[in-house]
């Protein structure tokens, strides 16, 4: 029996790290492998120096040997500690293959409209010919599948490469996913922390989301210790802050902003949308009421010097659309349909100039340590 180099790198390129690192060759980790027979010397290199980690990666590589190559083989696994000069709590989000740009669309406020804007932003963008997709990552509330009219769909799956892989919900030209597809309204209230990570994880790297110029991330509302780890698990391009005119939703907004420039975070944030601006009623549709109050947000963007992507008025036709599934955007040539043209418009415009100032990367994401929301 002759045991070859190419048998076990093929061997330990059959499973996954955990946490979403790929294996251990793609991430060319294996180091020195030596054979004796049926003896086998192999380091490895790893970057979590966990107790658990290491017995896992160890336990990961003897089975994936002994299944794939030889069962009787004596293996000896030396683990490498590749104490990084980054900190060892490093967590990155690897990228997502043929996904353009990430956008996260957050509120530090909740109920301001953020997922009436990623929605009607999503199919505008995908009405101008963009390849768009959609994560509710809403674990408190996922609304995309009501605004999207898909409550009873169930996402299917198919083999990539020996993967199974989600696919995707199609609506209105956008390809969506929502946590919304993988419980009830009633259990969506029970998902935590690592929970929620996990489905999230999911839903970006174990789905067949083909090729997408921009992917839209709908945020739960808030800056607590939740959206620290969705943000960072997330390689996101560049996020999007949604507020109302209102002093408090504002306040909010900026503690928001403040979160995704954190130096553990650094999101570039591409602007701010301002919701709810003024009030039109249907009957007088010249008036403008400005109930929450005027240029709230066009002075917060102003003072943190950032674009206003768009004022978006309230109007009852929004709401309507939103309850039927049928985001506003689709209603042609009207005043409300128009804002939303144009917040795509400027979107896209705002993404491009970022790209041209720095390419495309995704965030890294630099430690967990110092970061406090407070
Ligand atoms: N511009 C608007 N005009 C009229 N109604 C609106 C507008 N924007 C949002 N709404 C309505 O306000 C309600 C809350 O909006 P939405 O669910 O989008 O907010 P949210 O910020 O995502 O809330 P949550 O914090 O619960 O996720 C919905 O009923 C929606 O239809
Ligand atoms: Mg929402």
């Amino acid at each position: 029996m002759k045991i070859t180099k190419e048998q076990v790198l093929e061997a330990l390129s059959t499973f996954t790290l955990p946490g979403g690192g790929g294996n251990l060759v793609s991430t060319d980790s294996v180091r020195n492998i030596q054979i004796f027979g049926t003896e086998i010397v192999l380091d490895v290199e790893i970057n979590n120096p966990t107790l658990q980690y290491k017995k896992k990666v160890e336990v990961d590589c003897l089975k994936a040997i002994h299944d794939h190559v030889y069962e009787k083989a004596d293996i000896k696994v030396n683990l490498i500690i590749n104490a990084p000069e980054k900190p060892s709590n490093v967590i990155r989000g690897n990228e997502i293959p043929g996904v353009k740009n990430i956008i996260a669309v957050a509120s530090g406020k909740g109920g301001v409209g953020k997922s009436t804007i990623t929605a009607n932003l999503a199919v505008a963008l995908a009405d101008k010919g963009y390849k768009v997709g959609l994560v509710d990552a809403d674990i408190y509330g996922p609304s995309m599948p009501l605004m999207f009219d898909v409550v009873n769909a169930k996402p299917s799956g198919r083999e990539v490469d020996g993967k199974r892989k989600i696919l995707p919900v199609q609506s209105y030209g956008v390809k969506l996913l929502s946590i919304g597809f993988f419980a009830n309204t009633d259990q969506a209230v029970v998902w935590r922390g690592a929970m929620a990570s996990k489905a999230l994880n999911q839903m970006l790297w174990d789905t067949d989301w083909g090729q997408l110029d921009f992917l839209l991330v709908d945020l739960p509302p808030g800056t607590g210790d939740i959206h620290l780890s969705l943000v960072q698990a997330i390689p996101v391009t560049a996020s999007i802050m949604v507020s109302t005119p209102q002093a408090i939703a504002l306040a909010d907004a900026k503690k928001g902003v403040a979160m995704f420039q954190m130096e553990s975070i650094n999101v570039p944030v591409l602007g701010i949308v301002e919701n709810m601006s003024y009030f039109t009623p249907e009957d007088l549709p010249n008036n403008k009421y400005y109930i929450f109050g005027k240029d709230g947000a066009k002075e917060l963007a102003k003072k943190l010097k950032l674009p206003l992507l768009a004022e978006i008025p309230l109007v009852q036709s929004v709401r309507e659309a939103g309850d039927v599934g049928r985001p506003a955007v689709l209603q042609g040539a009207t005043d409300i349909a128009n804002s939303f043209v144009q917040l795509a418009e400027n979107v896209v415009l705002e993404m491009n100039e970022r790209n041209k100032l720095e390419p495309t990367k995704r965030v890294e994401i630099t430690t967990m340590s110092g970061c406090s929301t407070k």
